[in-house]
């Protein structure tokens, strides 16, 4: 079973969500002045005043700190960082963030990201359906290419294509190349600004759509044909690799709250229209001094069913496509971070599955 009960996005691959020492704090059904979002453009909006001493305010926490860790690190490996930092020196060390110094795309990476665990996916499909190694990664939607950096670095012969539409998050993007890569990694990874659905560019082994970013397409049509050029982009022995969520909580409009080691960041189901399957979701931080970075993220989705995927995966072409399900850990009843392919899933209230196509 894959109990996934925390918000997707700061998804929580490896632990299977609760149980592992965070604290989720729901604000279901809680919400008020949702009709004035509807439509808003995401503009970070800074609140609070900066400067205000560190505090339980925003964290929950009577010691005024922050702990936690970022999606998917194990408990154990994080009560031991929450361990060595309990001594007073490095309390005092610590400069806390705030709305006005936070970095907005860091904290996405740390709070949402998993790189490690989707590039040891990519290898697990590429065992389970190809009997090859992957080499040529394009990562769709890649926003501050935290896959490709990771990816080129894991072999001397893997290369990655990060596409997205947006100059600002690219730019963040390729000023972590230098930073995090030798000069040999980052010759073999190349970023460019493009829509997916027309981007060129050498066919690759796997493109990824992960993040559910191709929710992105409202209708059949424009998702058809986003799969269709995803499709034309793919090595005849290639995979398409995405992932989507769903259950019943992913239709509720609702908050939740995470902590992490400086700031906490809020999942927001703000809106969510039955009748049109569209939903409009925020991401906000807040940090110790009570200052808050809301609407730091927008995303306007429909939130398409596993079958619909499936269903117009096939109408673009693909000829194959398996779901992998994650399984349930005996003890915690909560996900265990292994991936298998499954025909039959489980009423969760919260998953997170992903699809291998072949072209
Ligand atoms: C949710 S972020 C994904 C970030 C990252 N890949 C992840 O997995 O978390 C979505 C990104 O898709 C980009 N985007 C939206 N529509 C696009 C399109 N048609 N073509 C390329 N990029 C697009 C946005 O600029 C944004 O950076």
């Amino acid at each position: 079973m894959s109990t996934l009960t925390v918000t997707p996005r700061g998804k929580d691959r490896t632990t299977g969500g609760r149980g592992d020492g965070r604290k989720d704090r729901k604000k279901a059904d809680r919400k008020g002045g949702k009709d004035a979002a509807r439509g808003v453009k995401a503009v970070a909006e800074i609140e609070g005043k900066p400067g205000r001493k560190s505090g339980s305010r925003g964290s929950g926490r009577s010691e005024g700190r922050f702990e936690g860790k970022p999606a998917g690190k194990s408990a154990k490996k994080s009560d031991a960082k929450a361990g060595r930092r309990s001594g007073t020196k490095a309390k005092s060390r610590k400069r806390w963030l705030t709305a006005r110094t936070c970095d907005r795309h860091a904290l996405y990476e740390q709070s949402v990201q998993e790189p490690e665990a989707e590039c040891d996916l990519i290898d697990q499909a590429w065992r389970e359906q190809r009997g090859r190694a992957c080499r040529s990664i394009r990562e769709d939607f890649c926003g501050t290419a935290a896959v490709c950096r990771e990816w080129v670095k894991r072999e001397e012969d893997h290369t990655a294509l990060g596409v997205d539409l947006d100059t600002e998050v690219l730019g963040w993007g390729r000023a972590r190349i230098p930073e995090q890569l030798t000069a040999a990694q980052a010759k073999r990874i190349d970023l460019v600004q493009s829509d997916v659905r027309t981007v060129r560019g050498p066919k690759v082994d796997s493109v990824l759509a992960m993040n559910f970013s191709y929710y992105i397409f409202q209708t059949r049509e424009e998702l058809r044909n986003y799969f269709r050029a995803v499709r034309r982009g793919l090595k005849p022995d290639g995979l398409f690799l995405l992932d989507a969520y769903g259950g019943s909580e992913s239709f509720a409009e609702m908050e939740e709250d995470r902590d992490f080691d400086g700031f906490t960041y809020t999942w927001d189901q703000h809106r969510f229209n039955p009748i049109t399957g569209r939903a409009v979701n925020y991401i906000h931080f807040s940090f110790p001094d009570g200052t808050k970075l809301r609407r730091a993220f927008e995303y306007t989705w429909r939130l398409w069913t596993l079958p619909e995927i499936r269903e117009i995966l096939a109408e673009a072409g693909f000829s194959d496509v398996v779901v992998y399900w994650e399984g349930t850990d005996r003890k915690s009843g909560e996900g265990n971070g292994k991936w298998k392919v499954s025909a039959e899933g489980d009423a969760a209230a919260a998953w997170v599955a992903y699809l291998v196509a072949k072209p």
